[in-house]
């Protein structure tokens, strides 16, 4: 549900391993495509989540703390 790095040990490419295990447990088991919700103001997270290849799909509006949107972003497997 969550991926975080504890901050002392971000930007060392840990959340892009986190990432690339799950996308290969996901591909072994026929998984299509993986989809998320990040704030729109989380921007290392939105990032790390285009440098992976996902993109935009959607948006929920105000949907954190009634201020933020959600972005939906999806990646096909
Ligand atoms: C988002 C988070 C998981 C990234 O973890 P990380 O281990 O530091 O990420 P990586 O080192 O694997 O970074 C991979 C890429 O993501 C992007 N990125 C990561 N942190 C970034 C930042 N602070 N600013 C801009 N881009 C960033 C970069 O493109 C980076 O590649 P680069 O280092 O070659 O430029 C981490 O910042 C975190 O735990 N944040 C708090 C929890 C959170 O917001 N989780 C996401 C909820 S949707």
């Amino acid at each position: 549900m969550n991926i975080a790095v504890k901050k002392s040990f971000r930007r060392q490419g840990i959340a892009k391993l986190l990432l690339d295990s799950i996308e290969s447990l996901c591909t072994c088991n026929q998984v299509k495509s993986l989809n998320l919700e990040v704030n729109e103001n989380n921007f290392a997270a939105i990032n790390l989540y285009k440098k992976f290849g996902f993109s935009e799909v959607g948006r929920r509006a105000r949907y954190y703390d009634n201020k933020f949107d959600a972005i939906l972003m999806r990646k096909l497997l």
